[in-house]
């Protein structure tokens, strides 16, 4: 039984009529975690996006989408509202973009739950203050009433995964939700997604360029290129001996950066186990 499954994507531009993502086909069980990986412009956040149903006008999508038995590329756009956040969340790389910068944080924290939960203000408060502490965010009453340009990207991401799991959706889409921290911040923020896996049973779709992350996250990997689907497999498959050329290429210059990374910091390579 699977809770996500993805038959014959295909992304191309309306106007030019290039194709983008070419016959893209994926599945996900409930609880586990598929990174996405590969180079830049390779059609990562466009299939992501076109799970959402969230890419520009001017793009065109054609397949078949289905979460949990509901076949998304048949819904009404209303019905499809209700499933954004309540079902399925997208956690992006820029914690800042994805609030209103002229409120507080936490007038958009309320107005989401509002959309999907019929849930008092004092309500909804106690759980966001639960959930914030959960995720090392220490004093949440502050941090709620701060506009998100007064908050640092680390606690920006940590409210987001604060929401995601009061929100407790099917599915959660991060979209290279660590790539704008520091190294440490980063480190915490995706110990934050491997317990909010854990906690919540949540599927999750990962997109990364760093595979010490997805050795640590993921459960199977798929490796994009030029729109396509190249390789797939067991995350410890990929690692271990990766087929494509591409993916060989991939995973050899991220062992040399990590190497490297880490006779800086003194300590073993983490992408290696
Ligand atoms: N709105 C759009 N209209 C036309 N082409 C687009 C649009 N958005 C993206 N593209 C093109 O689609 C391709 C895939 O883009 P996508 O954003 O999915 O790449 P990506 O794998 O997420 O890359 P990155 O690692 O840099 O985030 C790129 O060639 C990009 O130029
Ligand atoms: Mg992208």
């Amino acid at each position: 039984m699977y809770m996500l499954e993805v038959d014959h994507l295909k992304i191309w531009d309306r106007v030019t009529g290039r194709i983008l993502v070419l016959d893209s086909s994926f599945r996900l069980r409930q609880g586990e975690c598929l990174a996405i990986v590969g180079e830049s412009g390779s059609g990562k956040s466009l299939s992501c996006r076109a799970v959402m149903r969230l890419n520009q006008s001017g793009l065109r999508q054609s397949g078949r989408i289905v979460l949990n038995g509901v076949n998304l590329s048949e819904l009404p756009e209303k019905e499809m509202r209700k499933m954004r956040g309540r079902r399925i969340c997208m956690i992006m790389q820029n914690g800042m973009r994805a609030f209103d910068p002229s409120r507080p944080v936490g007038a958009h924290l309320h107005e989401t739950l509002a959309v999907h939960y019929q849930w008092s203000r004092g309500e909804m408060t106690d759980l966001l203050i639960q959930a914030m502490k959960s995720v090392g965010l220490k004093d949440p009453l502050t941090v709620m009433s701060r506009y998100p340009h007064e908050l640092s990207g680390g606690m920006l991401q940590r409210v987001m995964i604060a929401l995601a799991i009061v929100l407790a959706p099917d599915i959660i889409i991060a979209d290279e939700p660590t790539t704008a921290l520091d190294a440490i911040t980063q480190f915490e923020v995706v110990e934050q997604f491997v317990q909010l896996r854990s906690r919540i049973g949540c599927s999750m779709i990962f997109v990364s360029h760093d595979l010490g992350v997805v050795n640590r996250i993921a459960d199977e990997v798929l490796v994009m290129k030029d729109g396509e689907i190249v390789e797939r497999g067991k995350t410890r498959d990929i690692f271990a001996g990766a087929q494509h050329p591409y993916t060989r290429y991939l995973v050899s210059s991220n062992l040399a950066l990590n190497r490297h990374f880490m006779k800086l910091m003194g300590g073993d390579s983490v992408a290696e186990g």
